[in-house]
This record gives C-alpha cells, structure tokens and sequence, in this order.
C-alpha cells in the first residue's frame, strides 16, 4: 500500500485491516508511516512501516527484498502514493513536469514491475491504482498531473488484459474532491466552485474511496477488471 501514511491511502488501509489484512505500509514519510502503522497495528493486524520514495525502482527493488521477508506473500497491491505540482504550462518547470510524473505514473509502474510477478506466479492478486478524475477531464494548471493519472489509466486497462488468464485483477478508483491535506490547502473561493460542480453537494471522504478499493478487492468485485470506478459525487457525470 503506496502513501499509506496519511490521507486516502492511510484510510483504505486502516479499512482493509479492519478486515483481517495485513499491512505494509509503504511511504516517502518516514514519521508518518510509522504513525500510521502503529494506529493500523492497534486493529490486531501486523503492520509494518516502510520508507520509499516510490519513484526509485532500486529503491522499489530493495523494499521488495525486505517485504518478501516479512510477509509471506501479497495479495494486494494498492498504488495510492502521489503529488501536485500545480503551475499554468507557460510557468510550469520541467522539474514540475518530471516529479509528477515519477511519482504518480512512474511508481506505479515500478510498484507493479517488482511485485506482480509474484502474483502471476501465484494465480492470484489485485492491484487499484488510485487516479483521478483530473486524469479523466484535464485541468487548468494541472497538466502534469492530468497526464500522470491519464497514464496511470492506460497502465490499468493495459495490465488488466496483460493478467487476466492469470487470475490477477487491475482496476483504478478515479476520486473526485477528497477531504485531505492535498485539497486542504485549496483557496476558499477553488472549494466554492468545485462545490458547485458535484452533483451530491458534498466533498468526498477517503472513506469513501476506501469502499470502493474494499469492493474491487473483494469477492463481490470478482468479475471487475481494467476499469475506472468514477468515486466523484456525479461529478464527471455532470459535464
Ligand atoms: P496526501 O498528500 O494526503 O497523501 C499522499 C501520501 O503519499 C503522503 O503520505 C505522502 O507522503 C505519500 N507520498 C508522496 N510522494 C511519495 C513518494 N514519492 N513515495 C512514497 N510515498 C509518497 O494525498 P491524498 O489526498 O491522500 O491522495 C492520495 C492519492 O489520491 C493520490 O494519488 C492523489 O493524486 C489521489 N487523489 C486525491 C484526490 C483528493 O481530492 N484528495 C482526488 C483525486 C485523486
């Protein structure tokens, strides 16, 4: 579980261990992580927290060996771990370009590179790749970011037809507004308008994302693979 250690990722999480599920708590934080592992072990779960800047495939690989050691094996694989660098093009750096994209496209793809072939080999396994309904409509001053969940995306649908005939699944979540510390920091006036364009009429909670993740990996999502589960409150709906 990618950027576990606070927001979305730490409540899908917290909810999956609720559930009986071990937890390797996987962030760039390192104080974070181990906060969260802590509060995740509390449910009577082991939880073990993790640095790794995700964007480092070395770094990806060396976690894989102590992972593998501690766990017996992974079932799930959730890859949540991701940044804004938000900037109108004409402003934005190609460093903003490249730290969004390692993050939230590259990631992943080191994340599913080292650990799926386990699950190949094993004939079972789940991957959500939390992306965002950015990825699905752009955004002004969101470009990197749109073209990094758009990818992620393509990755999904991608890995889902690569896996399928053996018995590992691929979805992603594509949340809306979340209440977290990423849409905190949003003006009063930026929250205003995008109230205005959900049509529940009200920002989501990481608990709500986290249902849907629980649903996809559950039995009841059995027979879901390679698609997007809109989690917006009707918001791309609406357009
Ligand atoms: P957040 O900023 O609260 O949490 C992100 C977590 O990822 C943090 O714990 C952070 O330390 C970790 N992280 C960042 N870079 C990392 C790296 N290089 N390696 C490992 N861990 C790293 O963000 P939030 O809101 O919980 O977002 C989680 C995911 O949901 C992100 O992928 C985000 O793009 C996506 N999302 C969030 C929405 C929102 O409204 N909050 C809407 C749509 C998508």
């Amino acid at each position: 579980m990618t950027g576990a250690g606070r927001g979305i990722g730490r409540e899908i999480a917290l909810q999956l261990a609720q559930r009986g599920a071990d937890i390797a708590v996987v962030d760039v934080e390192h104080e974070t992580a181990e906060k969260a592992a802590r509060e995740i072990g509390e449910l009577g779960v082991k939880a073990n927290a993790y640095d790794c800047d995700v964007s480092s495939l070395p770094g990806v690989e060396q976690l894989a060996e102590v992972v593998s050691r501690d766990f017996e094996h992974i079932d799930i694989l959730v890859n949540n771990a991701g940044i804004t660098r938000d900037r109108l093009l004409v402003r934005m750096t190609w460093e903003d370009w490249d730290a969004v994209l390692s993050v939230n496209l590259t990631g992943a793809f080191n994340f599913c590179k080292v650990f799926c072939p386990a699950m190949l080999k094993r004939r079972s396994g789940n991957i959500v790749n939390i992306a965002s309904v950015i990825g699905q409509m752009g955004n002004a001053g969101q470009a990197n970011y749109a073209a990094s969940k758009a990818g992620l995306i393509g990755l999904t649908k991608s890995l889902a037809r690569e896996f399928a005939g053996r018995g590992v699944r691929v979805n992603a979540v594509a949340p809306g507004f979340i209440r977290t510390g990423m849409t905190d920091s949003l003006s009063e006036e930026v929250r205003a308008a995008m109230m205005d364009t959900i049509p529940l009429g009200r920002f989501g909670e990481p608990r709500d994302v986290a249902n849907v993740v629980l649903f996809l990996v559950s039995e009841f999502g059995g027979y879901v693979t390679g698609q997007v589960i809109n989690c917006d409150g009707g918001m791309v709906t609406a357009r």
